[in-house]
């Protein structure tokens, strides 16, 4: 998938995760989370549709034709089983630092959320930590409402909120 979004500067595009970029992925994992997730997680995220990466335009090639030398953000969205009504489920998100505050993680959230409306789901959830607020505010304004509480969710002790976005339009 490759798409182009109107709200950021027009040499970033989002398009599905390859394995090549897998590396930069979890370099921008480590530089924004204390309790990174470890490769091999993103590994097997690999054929999820909503495994998404924001990249900008005009890096290298891996000589497959695939750009990957400036991958600058990426979303993992998936489902979770629910009762037969499978939940969306937004398990990361992250822009490399020096890229932030410019609608990157926006647009990665848009094109995440879009994934699971494909896939014919009308509710997401996520965790977010507690003192995220930034996070917070940006899952705020895509409708997402603070739902409960969990208690030492994280490694480092933090408790989670958990944020829920029903009936996607
Ligand atoms: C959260 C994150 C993905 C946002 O990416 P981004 O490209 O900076 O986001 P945008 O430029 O699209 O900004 C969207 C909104 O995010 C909010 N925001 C994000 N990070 C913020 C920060 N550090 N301080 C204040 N607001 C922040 C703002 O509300 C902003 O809205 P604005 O443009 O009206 O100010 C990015 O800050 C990041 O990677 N943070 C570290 C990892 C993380 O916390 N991920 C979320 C886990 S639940």
């Amino acid at each position: 998938m490759t798409v182009t979004s109107g709200d950021v500067p027009s040499d970033i595009r989002i398009r599905q995760a390859e394995r090549a970029d897998l590396l930069a992925v979890y370099r921008i994992e480590k530089a924004s989370f204390a309790s990174p997730w470890p490769f091999e997680a993103f590994e097997r995220q690999l054929s999820d549709p909503g495994f998404l990466v924001a990249v900008e335009e005009g890096g290298g090639e891996n000589g497959g034709g695939v750009d990957t030398a400036n991958v600058i953000g990426f979303v993992v969205a998936d489902l979770v089983p629910n009762h037969g009504q499978p939940l969306g489920h937004i398990k990361d998100l992250a822009v490399h630092p020096e890229f932030r505050g410019e609608g990157v993680g926006t647009t990665l959230l848009r094109h995440g959320l879009k994934s699971l409306q494909e896939q014919s789901v009308s509710s997401v959830k996520l965790e977010v930590r507690e003192e995220n607020d930034g996070a917070q505010r940006l899952y705020s304004r895509f409708g997402f409402q603070p739902l409960r509480r969990v208690p030492r969710y994280y490694d480092d002790g933090e408790d989670a909120i958990i944020m829920i976005r029903q009936a996607m339009k």
